[in-house]
């Protein structure tokens, strides 16, 4: 099984040249450890104004990294000012797309009805969404963590025909909001808890972790089962994102 580490760069870094700059960084590292690549699977997810660059030069360096957005549309031409299809990301060889991050959900206003209307667009194009989810500190301390999740998932994944075969070209990844650029990581028991609930809904999909994420904790969300990890913070660093790509591949 191939364990997912994947990069989300958000509105990073503030220049061009600069995102160039962490890619050569990242290459140096990744090149001392090139058998990571034959065990996991990585993705890089810059701001979509890099991913031309980027993928160029991921083209270069012949390293085995596929790119990945952060967002799209749903729709796939139009008067949709300041909007990006999926259409247009498979044309730059975009090949995995995020949905639903929670800072979407906050600060854009991005509802579980949007997000759904996004994942059979990703869909329909052959990409693979990354659907995440995610409940507040107030949801855990509520006790409704689950509920939550459920809910969302419920939601996000209406309207999908022939529901196992469908979700089985989804990730989801589970990123409780706290958690979040926090230091302040799920603990991997509690994780795990979550883990076996969503397995219940979701038999075939791969399932990742997110939340703070770093070298030193990355091994055991991969120990208690999680298929793979959504790192932001962490990824901008060459030398600690390839250490964690180097710690799980450790261990599969
Ligand atoms: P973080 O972000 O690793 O900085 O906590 C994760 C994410 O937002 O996907």
């Amino acid at each position: 099984m191939k364990i997912f580490l994947i990069g989300n760069w958000k509105l990073n870094p503030e220049t061009l040249a600069k995102a160039k700059k962490l890619f050569n960084e990242i290459e140096k590292e990744f090149k001392k450890f090139p058998k990571v690549f034959k065990k996991e699977k990585i993705v890089l997810c810059p701001p979509f104004l890099y991913l031309s660059e980027i993928r160029n030069l991921i083209l270069k360096s012949k390293l085995k990294i596929d790119l990945g957005a952060q967002n799209c549309f749903f729709e796939e031409k139009g008067a949709f000012t300041g909007e990006i299809s999926p259409k247009m990301l498979k044309s730059l060889k975009v090949k995995f797309v995020i949905l639903g991050h929670s800072e979407r959900r906050r600060i854009f206003g991005e509802s579980d009805e949007m997000i759904q209307k996004k994942v059979l667009a990703v869909l329909k194009e052959k990409l693979t969404p990354i659907l995440c989810i995610g409940e507040t500190e107030k949801q855990r301390k509520a006790g409704k963590t689950f509920e939550v999740l459920k809910n969302q998932l419920k939601k996000s994944l209406k309207n999908l025909l022939n529901f196992e075969s469908q979700t089985a070209k989804i990730i989801l990844a589970y990123e409780p909001v706290w958690a979040i650029g926090t230091k302040n990581p799920c603990h991997p028991k509690d994780a795990k808890e979550v883990l076996l609930f969503l397995r219940k809904f979701l038999k075939k999909s791969p399932i990742l972790y997110g939340g703070s994420v770093d070298s030193k904790n990355a091994k055991e969300y991969i120990e208690v089962g999680y298929e793979g990890l959504l790192v932001g913070g962490a990824s901008l660093k060459a030398k600690e994102f390839v250490k964690i790509a180097k710690f799980i591949s450790s261990l599969t």
